[in-house]
């Protein structure tokens, strides 16, 4: 990234918004939330996951999904590989950018991946340089990054010397992840200063949930340590099916918001995201939003897309 007031805006709503879903969603249904986000200028999507489908059934439909979306070439599309077998399946449907997921603690890897810490290192670093080989573009996620649901805070050196671990082994972006949304503005300063000592910030992202409220003020706090790739999802759908206590995302309108109202550019439309989220509360039979959804509607209530009068 060469401009400093640029946020890339990921969302990850088709996977850490869905992958938790109880009913069935089809994989039309999935195409019309990423078409819509693709269409407001979202610029990098995870579309979803290529995981067992038998641990997460709502990502089986991901290699039909990739293929139907080579239509948005414009948009960075990725979706999760854990594993080698993950990878190869990524690379059948010509997704062009994968992720691998290392959590920072023994039994979070053991519950998502079935993987002791070691272990998941290895397999996290085996595919990112398979990815690599390949010409793939990579983010490696540390998960549980702030805390872990089973074995409390995790230590900041811990996640700092995992994020070395995988900017080593080729990954182009470290994400730092707040799984379960435990973190404060405080232990996210103080991680990412720490991350920082050792990694280019403009390699690093961020990953918040909002169970606590403080998503947004915590990515207020990543953009001060000049983090400028954030996760988000539309509408704040989300939440991890192996992490009890997570609720959904950080909302990707509440991101949009905050970074443009601070003198960022995203690139993203809000009544194009609008009109995503309109499509997944249908989608999904519930009401949706982050916490600035409703004074966004008001103001963009009737807008119209521009013409020009000739
Ligand atoms: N895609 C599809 N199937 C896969 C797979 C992948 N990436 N990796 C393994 N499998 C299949 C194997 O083929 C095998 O199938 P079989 O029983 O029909 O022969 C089965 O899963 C078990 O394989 P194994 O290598 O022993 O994997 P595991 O049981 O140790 O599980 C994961 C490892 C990663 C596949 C599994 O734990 C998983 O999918 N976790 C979900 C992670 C996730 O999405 N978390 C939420 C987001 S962070
Ligand atoms: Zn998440």
């Amino acid at each position: 990234m060469n401009d400093d007031r640029s946020v890339v805006i990921t969302d990850v709503s088709p996977r850490d918004g869905l992958q938790n879903q109880a009913g069935t969603i089809t994989t039309q249904a999935k195409l019309g939330l990423i078409q819509r986000l693709a269409t407001a200028g979202v610029p990098s999507i995870e579309i979803g996951s290529f995981v067992s489908p038998r641990a997460v059934p709502q990502m089986a439909d991901t290699e039909d999904l990739a293929r139907a979306c080579s239509q948005f070439p414009a948009v960075r599309l990725s979706a999760l590989t854990p594993n080698l077998k993950g990878l190869e399946r990524a690379l059948a449907c010509g997704i062009q950018e994968v992720a691998v997921v290392l959590s920072a603690t023994d039994t979070m890897n053991e519950r998502n991946i079935r993987m002791s810490l070691n272990a998941a290192t290895e397999a996290s670093t085996s595919v990112l340089q398979a990815a690599r080989r390949e010409g793939l573009r990579t983010r490696a996620y540390i998960a549980v990054a702030i805390a872990c649901p089973f074995e409390g805070l995790t230590p900041v050196s811990r996640v700092a010397a995992l994020a070395d671990t995988m900017l080593n082994a080729g990954a182009d972006e470290i994400i730092l992840a707040d799984t379960i949304g435990a973190g404060s503005p405080m232990q996210v300063d103080m991680l990412l200063r720490a991350v920082a000592r050792t990694l280019p910030i403009e390699r690093v992202g961020a990953h918040f949930h909002d169970t606590r409220g403080m998503g947004i003020a915590n990515a207020w706090v990543a953009l001060q340590n000049g983090v400028r790739r954030l996760d988000g999802s539309a509408g704040g759908i989300g939440g991890c099916p192996f992490a009890p206590g997570a609720a959904g995302n950080v909302a990707t309108e509440d991101l949009v918001l905050l970074a443009e109202q601070s003198g960022f550019r995203t690139g993203i439309d809000l009544p194009g995201l609008i009109a995503a989220i309109d499509h997944a509360q249908t989608m999904l039979g519930t009401p949706l939003g982050g916490r600035s959804l409703a004074w966004q509607r008001r103001q963009h209530n009737g807008a119209k897309p521009q013409r020009t009068m000739q």
